[in-house]
Order: C-alpha cells, then sequence, then structure tokens
C-alpha cells in the first residue's frame, strides 16, 4: 500500500537552523563519542531521530498558554486545568502531574508490586522494566508472536497474547502477579497498536483473575489513529470517542507526556475512580517528585500539557503524522530495506538483523547501522536490539534480542516530508554496501543500562584511534 503524502496541517512560524558538518568532521565526532550516537553532542546532528520524547514543537497556542503559568506553590490554576483536560481526554478522575511518564512509574510502581511479583505486558519499555525490578518486580512480555516477524502485515502487532499470558497466570497464580500493563502504543515491538479487540481481552483476562490493569499510554492517541483506520467499526468513530474507550477498560495509567501530549517535558500519573489508591500515590509524589498540584512541574509547563492533550487527539495532526511516518517506510521497503511492517506509530524501525545477516547479535548490527546512517549523512537513530537488552542479571551473559531493530524515530510537527527523504536516501545507499559494515565491541561497558554510556569500536579496526573511557 503506499503512503499518502500528506502536506503539513501547520505552517511555520519559527525556525531552528540545522547544523551540518561534513562527513569528515562527522567522522571523528562518532570517534570521540566511542562509537556511541548517544554520545553526540547535538550540534554535529543534522537530522535527529534519536527519540520523539520531548522533541515535538509546540503550538502557538501552547506557547500563550506558557505565559498563563500559575506559579503556585499549591492549587494552581494550571492543575485544575490539567485536571480537567485529563477527564476530558481519558474520561479519569484524579489527575497527578510527574516530571515526567517515568517519575509516574516510580510512584506507582512501588505501591503495586510485592517482591518477587509479576508485572504482565505486551512489552515492557526499558525505563519501565528498571522501575518494575527496582520495585523488587520481575517483568514478562507477552506481544503475540506475529510482532517478531518485521516482514508480515498484522494490523496490531502491539496486541497480547491473551491465551498465553491467561496460562501464565493459572501456572503462577494471580498472586504472583502485580498488575497488567499495556503499552501503547507498543514501542519496543515498533510502535504498534494494540486493537480494542485485544485491550477488552485483557480486561476481561485481568477480571477473572482479579488483577487491576493499568496502561503505559506514551502514544495512546496515535494507537487511538490506528484503531480507527484498522479495526471493523471503529472507522466512523472519533479519536476522541475511541481514547475514552480504550482507558474505560483500565484502573489508571501512567503518562509519559513527552510524546503524543506534545510538551518538552512532563508526566501524568492519573486513575479512573480508584479513590483509595490515588490517595495513597497523592502521598507519595510529595517526597518524590513535588506538591501534588505540581508534581515536578511549573504551572507553564502544566497549562501548556493540558492544550497539547487537546491537540493530540486533532485528526488532521495525526493523519498527517502516522502518514509522514508511512511515507519514510514505504520509501525504505519499496527500495528493499526492511523493516518492522506495516510501521509504527511514531517511528520506522530498521531490521538490521535481516540487513546486515553477516553480524553476529553479539556485534550489535542496529548499532553498527545507527553509526553507519550518522557517517553517511549526520542523521542520529538509536539501537533497539542486543546491546539495549543487555546482560542477563544473573549469569552475566551477554542476552539475544529477539530482534535488532535501529528505531528512526520522528519527533512530532518538527521536520518535513524533505528531511524523510535525506534520511531513506542515506539508508538505501547504505543498503547497497551494507556487507562492508563491520561490528562493533566493547571498549567500555557500563554494568546497567549500558547502551547510554558505552563506548565501542568497529572490530577490526586499529585500537590506537580509540580512547578508552
Ligand atoms: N513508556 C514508554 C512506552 C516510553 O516509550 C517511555 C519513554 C516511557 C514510558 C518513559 O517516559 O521518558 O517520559 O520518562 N520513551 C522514550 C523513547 C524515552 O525514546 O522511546 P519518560
Amino acid at each position: 500500500m503506499k503512503a499518502a503524502h500528506l502536506a503539513e496541517p501547520f505552517k511555520i512560524k519559527m525556525v531552528e537552523p540545522l547544523n551540518m558538518i561534513s562527513r569528515e568532521e562527522r567522522q571523528a565526532a562518532l570517534v570521540e563519542a566511542g562509537y556511541n550516537p548517544f554520545s553526540l553532542r547535538s550540534r554535529d546532528v543534522y537530522i535527529d531521530l534519536l527519540t520523539d520524547s520531548g522533541t515535538g514543537s509546540m503550538s502557538d497556542n501552547q506557547w500563550a498558554g506558557l505565559m498563563l503559568g500559575d506559579e503556585s506553590y499549591a492549587g494552581s490554576n494550571n492543575y485544575y486545568h490539567l485536571a480537567e483536560s485529563v477527564a476530558d481526554i481519558f474520561g479519569y478522575k484524579y489527575t497527578i502531574p510527574t516530571h515526567q511518564g517515568r517519575g509516574a512509574e516510580q510512584v506507582l510502581f512501588p505501591q503495586l508490586i510485592k517482591k518477587g511479583q509479576f508485572v504482565l505486558g505486551n512489552m515492557h519499555f526499558d525505563t519501565t522494566k528498571a522501575h518494575i525490578e527496582m520495585s523488587g518486580g520481575r517483568a514478562r512480555n507477552f506481544v503475540i508472536d506475529a510482532a517478531y516477524d518485521t516482514s508480515t502485515y498484522h494490523p496490531f502487532k502491539g496486541n497480547f497474547d491473551v491465551e498465553k499470558m491467561d496460562r501464565f497466570i493459572e501456572e503462577a497464580g494471580a498472586d504472583a502477579v502485580a498488575f497488567i500493563l499495556i503499552t501503547v502504543t507498543c514501542n519496543s515491538s515498533g510502535g504498534q497498536p494494540v486493537s480494542i479487540e485485544n485491550i477488552k481481552a485483557v480486561h476481561a483476562c485481568a477480571k477473572k483473575h482479579g488483577l487491576r490493569l493499568f496502561f503505559d499510554s506514551a502514544r495512546y492517541a496515535e494507537n487511538a489513529y490506528f484503531i480507527q483506520q484498522r479495526e471493523a467499526g471503529y472507522n466512523d468513530k472519533a479519536v476522541r470517542e475511541i481514547v475514552l474507550e480504550m482507558f474505560s477498560y483500565a484502573d489508571g495509567s501512567t503518562v509519559s507526556a513527552k510524546k503524543d501530549p506534545l510538551v518538552n517535558i512532563g508526566g501524568l500519573l492519573i486513575f479512573k475512580d480508584d479513590e483509595e489508591l490515588f490517595r495513597t500515590c497523592q502521598a507519595m509524589v510529595v517526597p518524590l517528585e513535588g506538591f501534588p498540584t505540581y508534581g515536578g512541574l511549573a504551572g507553564r509547563d502544566m497549562e501548556c500539557l493540558a492544550r497539547g492533550l487537546q491537540e493530540s487527539v486533532d485528526e488532521n495532526y495525526l493523519a498527517y503524522r502516522i502518514a509522514q511516518v508511512a511515507y519514510l517506510g514505504s520509501r525504505l521497503r519499496d527500495s528493499g530495506v526492511p523493516i518492522q511492517y506495516p510501521t509504527g506509530g511514531h517511528a520506522v524501525f530498521v531490521d538490521a538483523g535481516r540487513m546486515l545477516p553477516h553480524l553476529p547479535k553479539g556485534q550489535f548490527p542496529a548499532h553498527a547501522l545507527a553509526n553507519e546512517l550518522y557517517i553517511e549523512s549526520g542523521v542520529r537513530g538509536v539501537e533497539i536490539g542486543s546491546l539495549l537488552l543487555g546482560r542477563d542479571p544473573e549469569t552475566g551473559e551477554q542476552q539475544d534480542s529477539p530482534m535488532e531493530l535501529l528505531r528512526l524515530t520522528i519527533p512530532r510537527r518538527v521536520y518535513t516530508m524533505n528531511h524523510m527523504d535525506v534520511v531513506a536516501d542515506a539508508l538505501i545507499a547504505i543498503l547497497a554496501r551494507s556487507k562492508e559494515i563491520k561490528g562493533l565491541e566493547f571498549t567500555y561497558e557500563p554494568s546497567i543500562l549500558r547502551h547510554f554510556t558505552a563506548r565501542l569500536r568497529p572490530i577490526g579496526n586499529e585500537p590506537s584511534a580509540l580512547r578508552v573511557a
């Protein structure tokens, strides 16, 4: 299916110049960064597709809201506006602002997880998994097998294999499970959506076992848009209605407001109607994030978020947003670059395992591809594969990720279709010489969340050119 080339439903009021350095300068910058794009300085990056988190552009209406910040320590007007917006978009009664998504996780998870309990998800995001483990829990993924087959179309590659999860709960016992967490869209499987049918089935499974159900909803609006486009019976429903229906099946949600809600910083911990849990979390947010009516945010940030929530479900914006990502995906796919298909909401995930089959997982093919892309074009992507997965905490063995993906994450309302062409042209050029790309080995490997600060070198390169941290 050819992706539509939709024009941007906005015009540009302010521009931010991009810095373009030469290929030689990029090479030097990458050596300095220890062959790890996370350690590059942003001024050395031309098109930054590291993340869609906090990198979007705010609208004129959001910037106007910034001036209406009520910086009262307690009871800020902007908090009440934010709570109204949450009630309107999600249908939830209780709102706690947090500094970002993981702030909500650090408040909620310790209230729900007893040591050794499992948290069941489609596919947990890395900081979410870290917070589950820091609370004494164990994260388990139950995404459908189709998610791991990047070449075959499935409309909802974020769905749970509910039967498998149900069997797991039967065997482990419901007491061994803390709660179920649905990540929408499912970031780690490629920004892939979860259908309403599947959300309902997960809800029924949770009810059957007396378990609480939460969303991890950084990208709820993109998920709802995919439901509207792909799920029978939802074509004539508004995205707003679909979001309300999605959230009606859960008890609450952690929200990273840095994605769909279109702010540069912010998060939410929201509950449908569980007053007791809300009160407990409200007490905990004080030492962790701040007073419950600001939770680590300035009043002005809350105002931008209250407005961003409304913009997140604008259908003209969503149609353009999803089409832009699909456009990049279809250009790559049409030229033989293997990608997770169909493309997700926030990113195109290149299947580096298939593109660089000569590199074993332990040599981090997707990271090698990220480096090559940076050298080729100044575009920064991010590895989602074995480098990110890390070692088994018990045995210390390198774990093999089921997929070796290079995520090209598209910030919201920031880059144009011409930028997408630059990215596509670069990867298509690399495809022609992909056999020459070398694998990587560590010169410095941190013990936790190693991918952020690791230093590496291409295997077979002169070590003298590299500095070991
Ligand atoms: N959940 C999901 C699904 C996420 O994608 C993220 C962040 C978080 C939770 C944490 O939220 O960053 O506001 O604390 N994802 C970013 C990314 C960092 O690049 O995918 P946060």
